[in-house]
């Protein structure tokens, strides 16, 4: 269990989250419940203090394994702003601030920063550990970093997102042979509890059709995020010209209906542990879903961009240089460091680890095409 502080939050989350619930006749959307637990202010998993990313976190992604992930990252960004000239960087939910870093130390090396690094954070607790950590490991580019709270208009550059899609709040569908309803949450005498309901909101049902056609008459349950849909818009609004790099874990429409599906893609992490039940320590686990990339890669084309590229992680990574990169490394650490980023390589890019599970989508405006994203391009599959 939790110490005692982070106890008394969750149980304030709790009481919120009831009054939520019983202001709104009995029944809370799961989106609506999911952005609750984790982004309330001061109270949700990833606005309050806890420490959450890394080796003593709740989970590990690639940037907090290595910072060759985001030097070859760098790699691909570097070749999207020499098209450019003048190009700013803008990434998406930034965690502890590492990408951020592996990224700009590596793009000083190839002599291609970007006039300014932005950063759109949705937790203020994070947006404040990122600062330090840029300010302590970046001093002389610090100041180039810099925060928004929405996405500029007008926007010259390069768009990255990696692990944010799967952090949004997701609508829970669930079919049976009576048909298809909404999951939300409502309250028993002994907590939260699932309860379903007809679906009313429009987009919701059109999802709903469409993925019943897909998994035919099995009973099954799935979860649609509709907040990467207008998410993915703002960025189609603000993207004058350039590039776009998603990356999650996550599937194209097809393999994401699968009958070992049926049970959803909904899952939480507490203390590296994962389970599948959302209703229990509000504000103390995380929440998240993977990614169906068709419905990004749909909805980017009827926001006006271009889809250049669906890629596994490994063949991103392999593409952007990473063992190159991973041979320089090799000469500046002693040798248990190395060891320790030999084997962080090999998860950022094994089939049964990072490397097949993730992928990264590329959208672009008026760019030419990128030679590097050109091998091993897997767009057919979306
Ligand atoms: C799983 S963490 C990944 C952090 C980091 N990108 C990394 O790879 O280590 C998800 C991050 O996305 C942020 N986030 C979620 N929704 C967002 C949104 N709509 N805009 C910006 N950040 C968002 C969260 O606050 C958190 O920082």
């Amino acid at each position: 269990m939790d110490d005692p502080l982070a106890q008394e939050y969750s149980d304030q989350l709790k009481l919120q989250i009831v009054a939520r619930i019983e202001a709104q006749g009995g029944w809370l959307s799961f989106a609506d419940y999911m952005h609750a637990c984790l982004y309330t202010p001061g109270l949700g998993y990833y606005s309050a203090g806890s420490h959450k990313l890394g080796a003593g976190g709740d989970f590990t992604t690639a940037p907090e394994i290595s910072p060759l992930f985001g030097r070859a990252l760098a790699v691909h960004i570097a070749d999207v702003g020499r098209q450019l000239g003048e190009y700013e960087v803008l990434e998406f939910g930034a965690g502890s601030g590492r990408l951020a870093v592996a990224i700009l130390q590596q793009l000083a090396l190839l002599k291609a920063l970007p006039e300014r690094y932005l950063i759109l954070e949705a937790s203020a607790d994070l947006q404040q550990r990122q600062q330090e950590l840029i300010e302590d490991q970046l001093p002389a580019l610090a100041e180039r970093v810099v925060w928004l709270s929405e996405p500029p208009a007008d926007f010259k550059g390069i768009m990255l997102a990696n692990e944010v899609c799967d952090a949004m709040p997701v609508h829970l569908l669930a079919y049976s042979e009576d048909g298809v309803v909404e999951q939300g949450v409502s309250l028993t005498a002994d907590g939260f509890a699932w309860q379903s309901k007809k679906i009313e909101d429009r987009r919701l049902l059109t999802k709903a059709v469409k993925i019943r056609q897909q998994i035919g008459e099995q009973t099954y349950q799935t979860e649609v995020n509709l907040l990467a849909d207008d998410w993915l818009q703002s960025l189609a609004d603000s993207l004058s010209q350039g590039a776009i790099f998603i990356i999650d874990y996550g599937y194209p429409f097809a393999e994401y209906y699968r009958p070992e599906r049926r049970q959803g893609t909904l899952r939480c992490y507490y203390r590296q542990q994962a389970h599948d039940n959302p209703l229990v320590l509000p504000g103390l686990q995380d929440i998240t879903a993977h990614v169906n990339f068709t419905a990004l890669a749909e909805q980017a084309l009827s926001s006006g961009l271009d889809v250049a590229g669906f890629h596994e992680q490994s063949d991103f990574l392999l593409a952007g240089d990473i063992t190159m990169l991973a041979a320089e490394l090799e000469q500046q650490l002693d040798a248990v460091k190395w060891l320790q980023q030999s084997s962080a390589l090999k998860q950022l890019l094994m089939p049964g680890a990072m490397g097949h599970q993730f992928k990264v989508l590329t959208l672009s405006r008026d760019l030419e095409v990128l030679p590097r994203l050109q091998m091993q391009d897997r767009r057919y599959q979306l």
